[in-house]
Protein backbone atom coordinates (compact mmCIF):
# COMPACT_ATOMS: atom_id res chain seq x y z
CA UNK A 1 0.00 0.00 0.00
CA UNK A 2 1.56 3.15 -0.90
CA UNK A 3 1.93 5.72 2.11
CA UNK A 4 -0.76 8.27 2.60
CA UNK A 5 0.32 11.07 3.05
CA UNK A 6 3.00 11.09 0.86
CA UNK A 7 6.43 11.79 3.01
CA UNK A 8 6.61 14.66 0.97
CA UNK A 9 3.64 15.99 1.81
CA UNK A 10 4.20 15.97 5.38
CA UNK A 11 5.71 19.44 5.98
CA UNK A 12 3.03 21.09 3.45
CA UNK A 13 0.45 23.06 5.47
CA UNK A 14 -2.24 24.37 3.27
CA UNK A 15 -2.07 27.89 2.44
CA UNK A 16 -3.48 30.06 5.16
CA UNK A 17 -3.18 33.75 4.31
CA UNK A 18 -5.37 36.22 7.33
CA UNK A 19 -8.38 36.97 5.17
CA UNK A 20 -10.60 38.36 8.34
CA UNK A 21 -12.69 41.81 6.74
CA UNK A 22 -11.14 44.99 7.30
CA UNK A 23 -12.76 48.00 6.35
CA UNK A 24 -9.51 48.92 4.26
CA UNK A 25 -8.13 45.84 2.96
CA UNK A 26 -4.40 46.93 1.79
CA UNK A 27 -2.91 43.32 2.47
CA UNK A 28 -3.35 40.80 -0.63
CA UNK A 29 -2.53 43.82 -3.70
CA UNK A 30 -5.67 43.45 -5.71
CA UNK A 31 -7.28 46.12 -7.31
CA UNK A 32 -8.62 48.48 -4.69
CA UNK A 33 -10.37 50.62 -7.63
CA UNK A 34 -12.95 47.84 -8.48
CA UNK A 35 -13.41 44.71 -10.53
CA UNK A 36 -13.32 45.73 -14.46
CA UNK A 37 -16.91 47.26 -15.28
CA UNK A 38 -17.00 45.26 -18.67
CA UNK A 39 -16.20 42.00 -16.96
CA UNK A 40 -18.35 43.11 -14.26
CA UNK A 41 -21.43 43.99 -16.95
CA UNK A 42 -20.66 40.08 -18.41
CA UNK A 43 -21.36 38.28 -14.72
CA UNK A 44 -24.46 40.24 -14.23
CA UNK A 45 -25.94 39.32 -17.63
CA UNK A 46 -25.08 35.66 -17.12
CA UNK A 47 -27.36 33.06 -18.52
CA UNK A 48 -28.47 29.62 -17.42
CA UNK A 49 -25.87 28.36 -20.88
CA UNK A 50 -22.97 29.73 -18.98
CA UNK A 51 -23.29 27.61 -15.89
CA UNK A 52 -24.68 24.26 -17.39
CA UNK A 53 -22.42 23.70 -20.48
CA UNK A 54 -18.72 23.00 -19.97
CA UNK A 55 -16.66 26.01 -20.93
CA UNK A 56 -14.41 25.40 -24.47
CA UNK A 57 -11.64 22.67 -23.11
CA UNK A 58 -8.58 25.23 -23.47
CA UNK A 59 -10.52 28.40 -23.20
CA UNK A 60 -10.05 29.49 -26.83
CA UNK A 61 -11.55 32.88 -26.84
CA UNK A 62 -9.61 33.75 -24.15
CA UNK A 63 -6.44 33.03 -25.38
CA UNK A 64 -7.16 34.81 -28.49
CA UNK A 65 -8.05 38.05 -26.68
CA UNK A 66 -4.81 37.75 -24.95
CA UNK A 67 -3.02 37.28 -28.62
CA UNK A 68 -4.93 40.49 -29.24
CA UNK A 69 -4.05 42.32 -26.68
CA UNK A 70 -0.44 41.16 -26.10
CA UNK A 71 0.32 41.18 -29.83
CA UNK A 72 1.40 37.19 -29.55
CA UNK A 73 -0.04 34.49 -31.49
CA UNK A 74 -2.50 32.39 -30.14
CA UNK A 75 -0.64 29.38 -30.24
CA UNK A 76 1.86 30.90 -27.96
CA UNK A 77 -0.93 31.41 -25.00
CA UNK A 78 -1.98 29.02 -22.21
CA UNK A 79 -4.63 30.15 -19.99
CA UNK A 80 -5.54 28.68 -16.28
CA UNK A 81 -7.51 29.08 -12.92
CA UNK A 82 -5.34 32.07 -11.57
CA UNK A 83 -1.56 32.03 -12.59
CA UNK A 84 -0.92 29.98 -9.65
CA UNK A 85 -2.10 27.19 -11.88
CA UNK A 86 0.33 28.41 -14.75
CA UNK A 87 2.88 28.27 -12.15
CA UNK A 88 2.16 25.09 -10.72
CA UNK A 89 1.64 23.45 -14.40
CA UNK A 90 5.01 24.94 -15.98
CA UNK A 91 6.32 23.07 -12.26
CA UNK A 92 5.21 19.95 -13.73
CA UNK A 93 6.09 20.34 -17.23
CA UNK A 94 9.54 21.08 -16.42
CA UNK A 95 10.54 18.59 -13.85
CA UNK A 96 11.16 15.10 -12.76
CA UNK A 97 10.39 14.68 -9.01
CA UNK A 98 13.60 15.39 -6.84
CA UNK A 99 14.47 18.19 -9.77
CA UNK A 100 15.61 21.75 -8.57
CA UNK A 101 13.69 24.89 -8.27
CA UNK A 102 16.06 27.74 -7.70
CA UNK A 103 14.79 31.01 -6.42
CA UNK A 104 16.14 34.41 -5.29
CA UNK A 105 14.87 34.85 -1.33
CA UNK A 106 12.39 36.68 -0.20
CA UNK A 107 10.28 36.11 -3.06
CA UNK A 108 6.46 34.60 -3.76
CA UNK A 109 5.78 32.50 -1.16
CA UNK A 110 3.85 29.91 -3.00
CA UNK A 111 6.88 28.87 -4.65
CA UNK A 112 8.17 26.81 -1.94
CA UNK A 113 4.57 25.26 -1.92
CA UNK A 114 4.16 24.61 -5.37
CA UNK A 115 7.60 22.90 -5.57
CA UNK A 116 6.90 20.46 -2.52
CA UNK A 117 3.43 19.83 -4.18
CA UNK A 118 5.05 18.44 -7.35
CA UNK A 119 8.03 16.96 -5.34
CA UNK A 120 10.38 19.37 -6.66
CA UNK A 121 13.08 20.65 -4.10
CA UNK A 122 12.83 24.38 -3.40
CA UNK A 123 16.69 25.81 -3.87
CA UNK A 124 17.28 29.13 -1.98
CA UNK A 125 20.13 31.42 -4.10
CA UNK A 126 21.82 33.99 -2.01
CA UNK A 127 19.35 33.65 1.20
CA UNK A 128 22.64 34.10 3.73
CA UNK A 129 20.82 36.18 6.63
CA UNK A 130 22.60 39.07 6.21
CA UNK A 131 22.51 39.41 1.91
CA UNK A 132 21.20 42.54 0.86
CA UNK A 133 18.34 40.81 -1.06
CA UNK A 134 18.54 43.75 -3.63
CA UNK A 135 21.91 42.64 -4.68
CA UNK A 136 21.67 40.21 -7.38
CA UNK A 137 23.79 37.00 -7.73
CA UNK A 138 25.79 35.66 -10.80
CA UNK A 139 23.21 34.36 -12.87
CA UNK A 140 24.70 31.24 -13.13
CA UNK A 141 24.74 30.64 -9.66
CA UNK A 142 20.72 30.57 -10.47
CA UNK A 143 21.35 28.12 -13.02
CA UNK A 144 23.52 25.89 -11.17
CA UNK A 145 21.28 25.28 -8.16
CA UNK A 146 18.52 24.33 -9.99
CA UNK A 147 20.23 21.84 -11.89
CA UNK A 148 23.07 20.31 -9.12
CA UNK A 149 22.15 16.96 -8.32
CA UNK A 150 19.18 16.49 -10.20
CA UNK A 151 18.01 12.53 -10.59
CA UNK A 152 16.85 13.29 -14.19
CA UNK A 153 19.48 14.81 -15.07
CA UNK A 154 17.80 17.92 -16.47
CA UNK A 155 18.14 21.46 -15.27
CA UNK A 156 15.32 21.98 -13.31
CA UNK A 157 13.59 25.25 -13.30
CA UNK A 158 14.66 29.21 -12.15
CA UNK A 159 11.90 30.90 -11.10
CA UNK A 160 12.27 34.84 -10.98
CA UNK A 161 9.55 36.84 -10.15
CA UNK A 162 9.71 40.76 -12.30
CA UNK A 163 8.32 43.17 -10.65
CA UNK A 164 9.09 40.92 -7.28
CA UNK A 165 6.84 39.95 -4.38
CA UNK A 166 7.09 40.99 -1.69
CA UNK A 167 9.82 43.45 -2.42
CA UNK A 168 8.43 45.47 -5.43
CA UNK A 169 12.13 45.72 -6.99
CA UNK A 170 12.70 45.50 -10.46
CA UNK A 171 15.66 43.67 -11.73
CA UNK A 172 17.59 45.35 -14.08
CA UNK A 173 16.55 43.94 -17.93
CA UNK A 174 20.21 43.33 -18.65
CA UNK A 175 20.71 41.07 -15.26
CA UNK A 176 17.55 38.99 -16.73
CA UNK A 177 18.98 38.95 -20.39
CA UNK A 178 21.98 37.52 -19.18
CA UNK A 179 20.23 34.90 -17.18
CA UNK A 180 18.07 33.85 -19.97
CA UNK A 181 21.29 33.47 -22.18
CA UNK A 182 22.78 31.21 -18.99
CA UNK A 183 20.08 29.01 -19.26
CA UNK A 184 19.86 28.67 -23.13
CA UNK A 185 23.45 28.23 -23.53
CA UNK A 186 23.62 24.69 -21.52
CA UNK A 187 21.09 23.76 -24.55
CA UNK A 188 18.36 21.16 -23.27
CA UNK A 189 20.23 20.92 -20.02
CA UNK A 190 19.59 24.28 -19.27
CA UNK A 191 16.69 24.74 -17.01
CA UNK A 192 13.68 26.00 -17.46
CA UNK A 193 13.47 30.37 -16.28
CA UNK A 194 9.82 30.94 -15.33
CA UNK A 195 9.19 34.70 -15.21
CA UNK A 196 6.34 35.99 -13.01
CA UNK A 197 4.85 38.68 -13.81
CA UNK A 198 1.69 39.28 -12.02
CA UNK A 199 2.57 42.84 -11.45
CA UNK A 200 4.34 43.74 -14.63
CA UNK A 201 0.93 45.70 -15.81
CA UNK A 202 2.21 48.66 -13.20
CA UNK A 203 6.18 47.94 -14.63
CA UNK A 204 8.21 50.40 -17.16
CA UNK A 205 9.37 46.92 -19.05
CA UNK A 206 8.19 43.29 -19.44
CA UNK A 207 9.99 39.35 -21.10
CA UNK A 208 6.95 38.84 -23.13
CA UNK A 209 8.49 39.35 -26.27
CA UNK A 210 11.72 37.64 -25.05
CA UNK A 211 9.64 34.80 -23.86
CA UNK A 212 8.26 33.92 -27.40
CA UNK A 213 11.40 33.56 -28.82
CA UNK A 214 13.54 31.39 -26.14
CA UNK A 215 13.11 27.74 -26.09
CA UNK A 216 13.80 27.95 -22.11
CA UNK A 217 11.62 31.01 -21.28
CA UNK A 218 7.99 31.17 -19.92
CA UNK A 219 6.19 34.52 -18.61
CA UNK A 220 3.10 34.58 -16.19
CA UNK A 221 0.74 36.92 -16.20
CA UNK A 222 -2.62 37.23 -14.56
CA UNK A 223 -5.47 38.92 -14.33
CA UNK A 224 -6.08 39.19 -10.46
CA UNK A 225 -4.16 42.62 -9.84
CA UNK A 226 -4.87 45.68 -12.86
CA UNK A 227 -7.59 43.84 -14.04
CA UNK A 228 -9.65 43.71 -10.71
CA UNK A 229 -10.38 39.97 -11.46
CA UNK A 230 -8.90 37.87 -9.02
CA UNK A 231 -12.38 36.37 -7.69
CA UNK A 232 -12.58 35.07 -11.22
CA UNK A 233 -9.48 32.92 -11.09
CA UNK A 234 -7.97 33.89 -14.13
CA UNK A 235 -4.12 33.63 -15.68
CA UNK A 236 -1.87 32.89 -18.45
CA UNK A 237 1.29 32.04 -20.08
CA UNK A 238 3.41 33.05 -22.55
CA UNK A 239 6.47 31.37 -24.28
CA UNK A 240 7.66 29.61 -27.69
CA UNK A 241 4.10 27.40 -28.58
CA UNK A 242 6.39 23.83 -28.23
CA UNK A 243 6.91 24.86 -24.42
CA UNK A 244 3.55 26.10 -23.97
CA UNK A 245 2.21 22.87 -25.06
CA UNK A 246 3.66 20.92 -22.71
CA UNK A 247 2.20 23.12 -20.13
CA UNK A 248 -1.07 22.78 -21.33
CA UNK A 249 -0.91 18.66 -21.27
CA UNK A 250 0.47 19.35 -17.97
CA UNK A 251 -2.62 21.52 -17.04
CA UNK A 252 -5.58 19.55 -17.97
CA UNK A 253 -8.92 20.43 -19.40
CA UNK A 254 -11.87 23.09 -18.02
CA UNK A 255 -9.81 25.21 -15.62
CA UNK A 256 -10.93 28.76 -17.27
CA UNK A 257 -15.05 28.63 -16.32
CA UNK A 258 -17.56 29.67 -18.78
CA UNK A 259 -18.51 32.69 -16.99
CA UNK A 260 -14.64 33.78 -16.06
CA UNK A 261 -14.03 33.16 -19.92
CA UNK A 262 -16.33 35.45 -21.39
CA UNK A 263 -15.30 38.57 -18.15
CA UNK A 264 -12.00 37.97 -19.09
CA UNK A 265 -12.42 38.52 -22.70
CA UNK A 266 -14.65 41.53 -21.85
CA UNK A 267 -11.53 42.99 -19.46
CA UNK A 268 -8.99 42.39 -21.78
CA UNK A 269 -10.46 43.81 -25.24
CA UNK A 270 -11.38 46.55 -22.75
CA UNK A 271 -13.18 49.17 -24.88
CA UNK A 272 -13.94 52.01 -22.86
CA UNK A 273 -10.01 52.37 -21.64
CA UNK A 274 -10.41 51.73 -18.19
CA UNK A 275 -7.34 49.45 -17.74
CA UNK A 276 -4.74 52.80 -18.03
CA UNK A 277 -6.99 54.90 -16.59
CA UNK A 278 -6.96 52.65 -13.13
CA UNK A 279 -2.71 51.91 -14.14
CA UNK A 280 -2.45 55.74 -13.97
CA UNK A 281 -4.02 56.12 -11.04
CA UNK A 282 -1.92 53.59 -9.15
CA UNK A 283 1.31 54.64 -10.35
CA UNK A 284 -0.04 57.99 -8.66
CA UNK A 285 -0.87 56.02 -5.92
CA UNK A 286 2.63 54.01 -5.46
CA UNK A 287 4.42 57.43 -5.40
CA UNK A 288 2.02 59.87 -2.99
CA UNK A 289 2.31 56.42 -0.40
CA UNK A 290 6.28 56.30 -1.06
CA UNK A 291 6.75 60.19 -0.60
CA UNK A 292 4.29 60.62 2.70
CA UNK A 293 5.79 57.08 3.91
CA UNK A 294 9.38 59.11 3.31
CA UNK A 295 7.95 61.81 5.46
CA UNK A 296 7.33 60.21 8.36
CA UNK A 297 10.83 58.17 8.38
CA UNK A 298 10.21 55.23 6.76
CA UNK A 299 12.73 53.89 3.75
CA UNK A 300 10.05 51.96 1.59
CA UNK A 301 11.75 49.71 -0.96
CA UNK A 302 11.73 50.94 -4.24
CA UNK A 303 8.80 49.43 -6.09
CA UNK A 304 7.60 48.78 -9.75
CA UNK A 305 4.45 47.06 -8.90
CA UNK A 306 0.80 47.76 -7.17
CA UNK A 307 2.09 47.53 -3.16
CA UNK A 308 4.91 49.38 -1.13
CA UNK A 309 7.28 47.07 0.86
CA UNK A 310 7.74 49.30 4.54
CA UNK A 311 10.32 48.11 6.47
CA UNK A 312 9.48 48.53 10.11
CA UNK A 313 10.58 47.79 13.96
CA UNK A 314 8.03 44.87 14.61
CA UNK A 315 5.51 43.73 11.89
CA UNK A 316 3.31 41.82 13.43
CA UNK A 317 2.52 44.54 16.65
CA UNK A 318 2.69 47.34 13.61
CA UNK A 319 0.22 44.99 11.22
CA UNK A 320 -2.22 43.98 14.41
CA UNK A 321 -1.92 47.64 15.63
CA UNK A 322 -3.22 48.91 12.23
CA UNK A 323 -5.82 46.26 11.53
CA UNK A 324 -7.10 47.41 15.53
CA UNK A 325 -7.85 50.66 13.32
CA UNK A 326 -9.73 49.30 9.99
CA UNK A 327 -6.79 48.59 7.54
CA UNK A 328 -5.34 45.38 6.85
CA UNK A 329 -1.43 45.06 5.67
CA UNK A 330 0.65 41.90 5.13
CA UNK A 331 3.65 41.16 7.56
CA UNK A 332 6.58 39.96 6.81
CA UNK A 333 8.81 39.03 9.60
CA UNK A 334 12.29 38.65 9.51
CA UNK A 335 13.03 39.01 5.66
CA UNK A 336 16.55 38.22 4.85
CA UNK A 337 18.50 41.04 4.58
CA UNK A 338 15.48 43.65 5.82
CA UNK A 339 14.07 42.20 8.57
CA UNK A 340 11.17 42.92 9.67
CA UNK A 341 8.45 44.89 7.06
CA UNK A 342 4.95 45.64 6.41
CA UNK A 343 3.73 44.93 2.50
CA UNK A 344 1.11 47.92 1.60
CA UNK A 345 -1.30 47.86 -1.31
CA UNK A 346 -1.56 50.78 -3.31
CA UNK A 347 -5.18 52.26 -3.01
CA UNK A 348 -7.29 54.78 -3.99
CA UNK A 349 -6.83 58.50 -1.94
CA UNK A 350 -9.29 58.14 1.06
CA UNK A 351 -7.71 54.75 1.91
CA UNK A 352 -4.14 55.90 1.56
CA UNK A 353 -5.53 58.49 3.84
CA UNK A 354 -6.83 55.83 5.95
CA UNK A 355 -3.66 54.22 6.49
CA UNK A 356 -1.34 57.19 7.20
CA UNK A 357 -3.56 58.19 9.44
CA UNK A 358 -3.62 54.77 11.37
CA UNK A 359 0.17 54.61 10.83
CA UNK A 360 0.29 57.90 12.62
CA UNK A 361 -1.45 56.81 15.63
CA UNK A 362 0.83 54.03 16.23
CA UNK A 363 3.20 55.46 18.17
CA UNK A 364 1.03 58.46 19.65
C1 LIG B 1 3.93 37.05 -7.62
C2 LIG B 1 2.59 36.41 -7.70
N1 LIG B 1 2.39 35.45 -8.58
C3 LIG B 1 1.20 34.84 -8.69
C4 LIG B 1 0.14 35.22 -7.90
C5 LIG B 1 -1.15 34.46 -8.03
O1 LIG B 1 -2.06 35.16 -8.75
P1 LIG B 1 -3.42 34.49 -9.27
O2 LIG B 1 -4.50 35.17 -8.52
O3 LIG B 1 -3.43 34.80 -10.73
O4 LIG B 1 -3.34 33.02 -9.02
C6 LIG B 1 0.29 36.23 -6.97
C7 LIG B 1 -0.83 36.62 -6.10
O5 LIG B 1 -0.76 37.43 -5.24
C8 LIG B 1 1.56 36.85 -6.85
O6 LIG B 1 1.78 37.81 -5.96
Amino acid sequence: MSPFPRPVYGPLEPYAPDRRPAEVDLSDNTNRWGAHPAALEVVRGADAEALLRYPPVYADALRDAVSRRFGVPPEAVATGCGSDDLLDSTFRAACEAGDGVAFLPPTFSMVEIFARMNALEARPVGAAPDDDPLQLPDPEQLVDAAAQGNPSGGGGLVYLCRPNNPTGELQPRSWVEALLDAAEARGERGPVVLIDEAYADYAPDNFLARALESPRAVVVRTLSKLYGLAGLRVGFAVGAPTVIREIEKSRGPYKVNRLAEAAAVAALDDAAGWLPEIRAATLEGRARLAFELAARGYEPVPSAANFVLVPVDDAVWVTASLRLAGVAVRPFPGLPGIGDAIRVSVGPPHELDRLLSALDGLYA
